[in-house]
């Protein structure tokens, strides 16, 4: 049987950097949950479509193919119908629309049982909002990690800093303060700690030492 780490926080909290780093010392796989919706907030901001549950929503989930997949650096890329839209998804407008669609109960009917195919074939490190509640409950090992706004804002803006994005800190901070409210408010899978996680506070912590706290928990747990 295969192994299911759940790993579920709020925006910013560093969920996809230590996953990453998680997956590769323990030769699991990573698994983006949060890329997905990104990928349909894209196409839905594409087609001109609005984030919120409508016929056309339905529509462009009728037509458009979602995958995730591995280019050859071995990075983890999201394909929209096929096109790599890996840095596309990266904006802040993204981030928004994303949080948005994300709301849509038939966007999150329509990647479950991607999400939960891709935890059957491989061990994996699931990063999201919503998986060790709803998308693998089952899973061996679920972690929720989160960091006050300011801290998880003062990383997101040095991040998109970095990228050459134009951004500063009070709009950033204002963006995690919103996406927290709509992604933990919202009636279907909210973002909340699973009954069974374990919380790991990031925020007096660095990169190193988080990564550390995460590989401790999940050697306790298996
Ligand atoms: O992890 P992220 O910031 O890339 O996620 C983008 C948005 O997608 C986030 O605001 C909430 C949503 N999301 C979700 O609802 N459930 C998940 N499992 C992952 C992401």
């Amino acid at each position: 049987m295969s192994i299911a780490i759940a790993l579920d926080g709020p925006a910013g909290a560093g969920k996809s950097s230590i996953a990453k780093r998680v997956a590769k010392a323990l030769d699991y796989i990573y698994v983006d949950t949060g890329a997905l919706y990104r990928a349909i907030g894209l196409a839905a901001s594409r087609r001109g479509v609005e984030p919120a549950p409508s016929p056309e929503v339905d529509a462009l989930l009728g037509s458009i193919t979602v995958d995730l997949a591995f280019n050859e650096s071995g990075e983890q890329v999201v394909l929209l119908d096929g096109e790599d839209v890996s840095g596309e998804i990266r904006t802040p407008e993204a981030s928004m629309t994303a949080s948005k669609i994300s709301a849509v109960p038939a966007v999150r009917a329509y990647l479950l049982d991607l999400q939960r195919s891709m935890a059957k074939t491989h061990n994996v490190i699931m990063d999201g909002r919503d998986i060790g509640t709803v998308v693998l409950p089952d899973a061996q090992v679920k972690i929720f990690l989160t960091a006050s706004p300011e801290a998880r804002a003062e990383r997101r803006c040095k991040e998109l800093l970095e990228k050459g994005m134009d951004v500063n800190y009070e709009d950033v901070l204002r963006d995690v303060i919103t996406r927290d409210y709509n992604d933990s408010h919202r009636e279907i899978a909210p973002l909340k700690p699973a009954e069974d996680s374990v919380t790991v506070d990031t925020t007096e912590l660095d990169f190193e030492q988080s990564v550390e706290a995460i590989i401790s928990v999940i050697k306790e747990h298996l």
